[in-house]
């Protein structure tokens, strides 16, 4: 590896960072390892997953906690300035919408115990995704946070995660949703008047309980509906805006780099900021043994000759993998001159700890 190793430099107004990438490439870690180590300059962190795996939660400590709290990481205020966390799951977002933006508490809480509501949630399209970056935006809102480093799903549901907001967009502007939304007073008053003769003909086919909460349904969900379509908005916004970059994190082979490649082309086209690569587990790079012998000399006689020759090449392996990963740094610094490729050798054993999370977040972003 270099000597002198390119750092990502984040501009003053970012507020929000995404780390993005393929499967299982080091998102998770490099969302810690950022947040830990901005925490540990003084500035007020948190980090938001919604990675089912939650190995973040493991690594971190948080593995028994609930999802949706916000808990401070024990121990990392030894480092700086203490740094928050939270789990997410798309259940706990759109019920705290549902919560903030209902006419009252009893009306929030007969939302939520509705099993059309339930069922909506559940079934939405990209509505985790939806739902990490409403929840990033309130955060964005409610201003306690200096900088807010949400990790994110592998590239194949992140595209679904850059589309949520449109998503939603369409569904809630699809005629059939203005229709229950316009109509909802309609619907209830039609529900209402026609009630006690509806309901007993219902009741008897027993669909009456369904029907009930449809009514409850159509009539609360409308103005929770129409604020869920501002925020589709707003939250699209912010994905684009100057407050958010992207740190895109890949292994350093070919396939995660053709993904990541195509990837970072999306984010860009669609016109998110992009402020870095984060080439991750990159193999450190071995000269050349001097001479057949230098094995033989290392290991004098405690190993017999075969074991020498697997000792060779498995060396030799090793050489091989770290030029592969030379000339896929090499490709990506070509193809994206602009941006920044901070590579972050293969560490044995791997960044679970706060301080050795903290250190990486340190090699990425300061020399
Ligand atoms: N630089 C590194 N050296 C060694 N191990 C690492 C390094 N970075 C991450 N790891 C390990 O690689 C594994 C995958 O990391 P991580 O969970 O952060 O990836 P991810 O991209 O978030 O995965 P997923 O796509 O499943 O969410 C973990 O076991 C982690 O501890
Ligand atoms: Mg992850």
């Amino acid at each position: 590896m270099r000597g002198e190793e390119p750092r990502l430099t984040f501009p003053a107004d970012r507020k929000v960072l995404l780390t993005v990438g393929p499967g299982g490439v080091g998102k998770t870690t490099v969302a810690a390892a950022l947040g830990l180590s901005a925490a540990a300059q003084g500035r007020k962190v948190i980090v938001v997953t919604i990675d089912p795996s939650r190995r973040l939660a493991q690594a971190l400590g948080l593995a028994d906690r609930n999802v949706a709290e916000i808990v401070t990481v024990q121990g990392s205020e030894a480092l700086g300035e203490p740094l928050d966390c939270l789990l997410l799951d798309t259940r706990a977002v759109f019920d705290s919408i549902v919560r903030g933006y209902s006419k009252s508490d009893e009306a929030a809480q007969k939302m939520l115990d509705n099993r059309i509501y339930q069922a909506t949630v559940q079934y939405l399209g990209g509505a985790l995704e939806y739902a990490a970056i409403a929840r990033v935006h309130m955060l964005v809102s409610e201003g306690n946070y200096d900088l807010i480093v949400l990790d994110t799903p592998p590239t194949a549901n992140a595209i679904d995660f850059l589309e949520a907001p449109s998503r939603i967009g369409e569904l809630l502007n699809n005629p059939a949703a203005k229709f229950l939304t316009k109509s909802s007073r309609l619907s209830m008053r039609f529900l209402g008047l026609a009630s006690s003769m509806m309901m007993k003909v219902l009741e008897a086919m027993g669909g009456g309980q369904f029907i009930g909460e449809l009514g409850a349904f159509l009539s609360e969900f409308g103005s929770a509906l129409g604020e869920f379509q501002r925020r589709a908005g707003d939250v699209a916004e912010l994905l684009v805006s100057e407050s958010t970059g992207v740190v895109l994190a890949t292994s350093a082979n070919d396939f995660s780099v053709r993904e990541a490649k195509a990837f970072l082309d999306v984010l860009r086209e669609r016109g998110l900021h992009v402020d870095g690569v984060v080439l991750n587990r990159v193999d450190v790079e071995l000269p050349p043994l001097a001479h057949d012998s230098v094995l033989q000399e290392a290991f004098g006689d405690a190993v017999d000759a075969p074991s020498l020759q697997r000792a060779a090449d498995i060396y030799d392996e090793a050489r091989e993998q770290a030029e592969r990963s030379r000339k896929v740094r090499h490709d990506l610094e070509r193809s994206y001159p602009d941006l920044p490729v901070c590579a972050i050798e293969r560490m044995n054993p791997p960044p679970t700890g706060l301080e050795s999370l903290a250190k990486m977040g340190s090699r990425i972003t300061r020399s």
